[in-house]
């Protein structure tokens, strides 16, 4: 169980929505996705309400079946940066991929949004799912699920190496003398490695949190490790309080046996809380996004789990296809989960396809009724803190007026932010620079 006193909370700034349909529903923004007006209010409302973060999920890949905010939206650095602009104190989190990029460009681009935010920049590191990818980037092939780990390991190195280049009083600017900065305090990394040479040093110095707090999704086997030896924080998905609190409990233990302590590490699971002044209105919003959605929508939704594999050649109401490897590849938590609850259920391919593509989240009913689930969560030891999705139109304007003040007054929830920096109100560690750390200090 967490120790923490108040629980953390990120908002998902996801444009017109996870869904397939949900465009579609009269109150709707349908160009939310690349709307920036409307994304500049959310990271202000968010910010109003003192939450922790707001998060810019990212793909690489799309084509006619996907999810349509996938198919138009904002690149993660090119919005947060937008968003720092106008915003004082919210965390800014961004995903971006360790097997398409270089770290050079990811340590300035994060380094930047560091700066320019005064230390409240993120990065959610994620290897990329999908094969088609690489079709995107001149690669003859998409790295193969355990390999893109490997890389992302090595990758998170460097780019630790390289923010590291400068240490924080390298620049002297003193005009008198024409000193610029302290070439011992400038550090060259030289990094050799499997997959990266690198040398160093990084264009853009520290910001006043040292580096950008890392999160990670993906929870298959070698994720985990990932997560649990290298994040600061974990965006996982869950159908319930038990598995969520097997995983939070796995993660810290896994953390531990890396030599780090369980608060280094926090765990934030995706909820998308849907509130009404009843149960009963809050269920029927649920249902009129639900009921958006057709089979054919269903059914490429759950597609793209498995590299766009098309489900209209099975028989809907015929139990779930054997699919042998398909997805182990891209998604393999996540298509490991689909095939297993398919099996356990005796499901069939029409009750999976509805399931994965219109969830029906466990945080729907009146204000105090999500609170009290979101309590229930916290205080069993399923979650450090909940990244919010917003299942329906004005679902974060609605969470922010109507259940934050419930957490407040419970005491499960800041009413001020403690500090400047992301890591300093998640409660993390100011990473020490690795030049400083080991030197004697006269
Ligand atoms: C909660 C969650 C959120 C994710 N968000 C993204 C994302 O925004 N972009 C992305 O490319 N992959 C995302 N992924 C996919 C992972 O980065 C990873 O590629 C995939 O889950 C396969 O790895 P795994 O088998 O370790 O889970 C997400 C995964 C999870 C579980």
């Amino acid at each position: 169980m967490t120790t923490r006193k108040h629980l953390k909370l990120g908002a998902m700034l996801h444009g017109i929505g996870g869904t397939m349909a949900g465009w579609r529903h009269p109150e709707a923004i349908a160009d939310a996705s690349v709307n920036f007006e409307l994304y500049k209010s959310w990271v202000q409302k968010a910010e109003a309400g003192k939450l922790d973060l707001v998060f810019v999920a990212d793909g690489l890949y799309i084509n006619e079946k996907s999810t349509p905010h996938f198919l138009n939206r904002f690149e993660p650095i090119a919005i947060l940066s937008a968003l720092a602009a106008v915003s004082k104190h919210i965390g800014l989190v961004g995903t971006l991929s360790t097997s398409y990029s270089e770290p050079f460009t990811v340590a300035r681009q994060f380094g930047t949004i560091d700066k320019i935010s005064h230390g409240r920049a993120g990065w959610n590191i994620v290897t990329s799912p999908l094969e088609g990818t690489a079709l995107n980037y001149s690669k003859k092939e998409h790295p193969e699920h355990d390999l893109r780990y490997r890389i992302a390991g090595e990758f998170l190195e460097v780019t630790r190496g390289l923010w590291d280049s400068w240490e924080d009083d390298a620049f002297i600017r003193d005009k008198e003398s024409g000193v610029f900065f302290d070439p011992e305090k400038m550090h060259t990394l030289n990094h050799k490695g499997e997959f990266f040479s690198v040398k160093g040093p990084l264009n853009i110095a520290r910001s006043e949190q040292g580096h950008p707090v890392i999160f990670q999704a993906g929870a298959s086997e070698v994720g985990k490790n990932y997560a649990a030896k290298e994040a600061d924080a974990v965006f996982t998905g869950h159908e319930n309080v038990q598995e969520a609190v097997k995983f939070y409990q796995e993660i810290k233990q896994r953390a531990a046996s890396f030599g780090r302590s369980s608060d280094d590490v926090l765990i934030f699971p995706g909820i998308s809380p849907i509130v009404g002044q009843t149960d009963e209105e809050a269920e029927r919003k649920y249902e009129e996004i639900a009921s958006l959605v057709t089979v054919e929508n269903a059914l490429n939704y759950l597609g793209r789990f498995f590299e766009h594999h098309d489900f209209s050649q099975y028989p809907l109401d015929e139990p779930f296809p054997e699919l042998g490897d398909l997805g182990k590849n891209s998604f393999q938590s996540g298509t490991d989960k689909i095939k297993q609850t398919a099996k356990d259920n005796n499901w069939t391919l029409r009750q999976v396809a509805l399931q994965v593509s219109t969830p029906r989240s466990q945080f729907i009913g009146t204000p105090s009724k999500v609170a009290d689930q979101i309590q229930e969560w916290f205080e069993a030891g399923a979650a450090d803190g909940f990244m919010l999705h917003a299942a329906v139109p004005n679902g974060l304007e609605d969470f922010v007026d109507l259940v934050v003040p419930i957490l407040q007054e419970r005491g499960l929830f800041r009413t001020e932010y403690e500090s400047t920096t992301l890591r300093g109100n998640l409660g993390l560690r100011i990473p020490a620079n690795r030049y400083t750390r080991t030197e004697v200090k006269q």
